[in-house]
């Protein structure tokens, strides 16, 4: 045995395993427990308590329990509540117990599910997520993918297989020679494409801004009037689900548009993709199956814990040459390696929550969410209209904008409603207009989230009506 064993650790001997991971599983499910009471929002003394971690790097160790009492004393109360009923931000979703215990599970294993050799059970259960994934959202079954951080990097991926695809088919490996040269890739993508979209195009060495823009209709649909003829290489980025109004491009259109060209369809579907697994919403994301590669997360609406995202690719030999790289002590293997199909390479297991999440769910509990969220989104949309707010998009899926008078008052809402503390909405800019955005993406959220929810911002935005100035929290 070598001099230096485990045991030398700094407080190794104080603690056992057992004792360090009973404690932090006992402080994670009081915080759980507590979500209904908690604000919404953090304080702003538990903000400003965090100054308390910034501190220089200890000379020595501490001791575990310390340590986890530490940052459930100043961390937890600095949260936000994404995991209760009326957090209504971002398309953030929630997380689903069973995921979070699924994840302690995987999280405990350590498992790197770069190759299967490394995690047999990673790489196994990857494989069997991909297909009830495709399965759900009524894809392709011979489609491939991979597990990734979030639907920004599984737009990556996706548009990674498409760069090399459409090069391909005009005889250049973009992969290997690169872009300098290249025959040049015509984008299209609609006015309010998702700013990821952009972002990953820049990364692809296809410019964000360079992309020819489409039209879009007050809801942000691509308008499919006039499409330009498509000429060369080509890659098409439609959206399931705008990140404002929840719409969707219409894609039975536009696959068949492109695919007279022999372009590349993309779906960014990071939230609206699951309207597919949703019978009450699904009309609208029809139509989707025809494109070539699809981008989700699966930590917005099917509610794991973050971070997981995931590419779908119907062209497995273009994305395994978008990703796969060999080593010489990386053997080909046989069988599926995750790493070969994404642009990183160590990872954790993320696929495991996404298993545990439909095998708790099953089809109809995934419909039931999805439907769920829609209901209670249209019951706020509803509500806040009666009461004299101007909501401004089509609510058919689960995101409400809505505006309370000019710009400023409805900022003065946006904030007072924050401050409240009930729930949490944030803002945004639609179509010339500042609005609150109220994305309903959670398992958590019930009808009396929805009423204490719709309380609190009427209140608040009575009062804002009432005074010109800044607005006071009722707590
Ligand atoms: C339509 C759309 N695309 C992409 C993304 C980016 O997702 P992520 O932050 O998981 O990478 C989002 C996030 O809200 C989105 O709504």
């Amino acid at each position: 045995m070598s001099e230096y064993s485990n045991a030398m650790l700094p407080n190794a001997k104080a603690l056992s395993p057992r004792e360090i991971l009973m404690n932090a599983a006992s402080r994670g499910i009081r915080y759980r427990e507590t979500v209904a009471q908690r604000s919404v929002a953090p304080t702003p003394e538990a903000i400003r308590a965090l100054e308390d971690f910034c501190r220089p790097v200890p000379e020595t160790g501490g001791h575990p329990r310390e340590i986890i009492d530490r940052l459930d004393r100043l961390g937890s109360p600095a949260t936000l509540t994404m995991t209760g009923g009326r957090y209504f931000g971002f398309v953030n979703g929630g997380s689903l117990p069973v995921t979070v215990a699924s994840n302690w599970l995987a999280t405990a294993w350590d498992q790197n599910c770069a190759l299967h050799v490394m995690s047999p059970v990673g790489a196994t259960l990857e494989t069997v997520a991909l297909r009830w994934t495709l399965d759900v959202l009524r894809l392709p079954k011979d489609t491939s993918g991979a597990f990734v951080v979030g639907a920004t990097m599984a737009n990556f991926t996706s548009l990674a297989a498409a760069r090399h695809a459409v090069l391909k088919r005009a005889g250049w490996d973009a992969d290997e020679d690169g872009l300098f040269g290249a025959p040049p890739i015509t984008v299209f993508v609609g006015a309010e494409v998702h700013a990821t979209v952009r972002r990953v195009l820049g990364l692809l060495g296809l410019g964000r801004s360079r992309p020819v823009e489409l039209e879009v209709d007050t809801q942000g649909r691509i308008r499919t009037q006039d499409l330009p003829k498509i000429t060369g290489p080509a890659i098409v980025c439609i959206q399931a689900g705008n990140v404002n109004t929840g719409a969707f491009d219409p894609a039975t259109e536009i696959c068949a548009w492109a695919k007279e060209a022999a372009a590349w369809v993309h779906v960014d579907g990071a939230f609206g993709l699951w309207a597919r697994a949703a019978p009450a919403v699904a009309r609208q994301a029809e139509g989707f199956e025809r494109a070539d590669s699809w981008a989700t997360d699966a930590h917005k609406w099917l509610n794991v814990p973050y971070d997981c995202g995931i590419a779908m690719v119907r062209d497995e030999p273009a994305l395994r040459s978008a990703m796969a790289m060999s080593a010489a002590y990386l053997p080909p293997s046989g069988v599926r390696d995750p790493m070969h199909y994404s642009p990183d390479g160590s990872r954790r297991a993320r696929a495991v929550d996404v298993w545990a999440a439909i095998e708790f769910l099953g089809r109809r509990g995934i419909a039931e969410l999805v439907e769920g969220c829609c209901a209670h989104a249209s019951r706020m949309a509803v509500r806040l209209a009666e009461a004299g707010h101007e909501v401004l998009n089509d609510v058919t899926l689960n995101q409400v904008l809505v505006a309370f008078g000019d710009d400023g008052r409805t900022n003065r809402v946006i904030a007072g409603v924050q401050a409240d503390g009930v729930c949490w909405c944030g803002g945004t800019r639609f179509q010339g207009r500042d609005a609150m955005r109220i994305s309903v993406s959670s398992w958590a959220t019930t009808d009396s989230d929805v009423e204490e929810s719709l309380a609190s911002i009427l209140a608040v935005a009575a009062r804002a009506k009432e005074s010109r100035g800044g607005y006071r929290s009722s707590r």
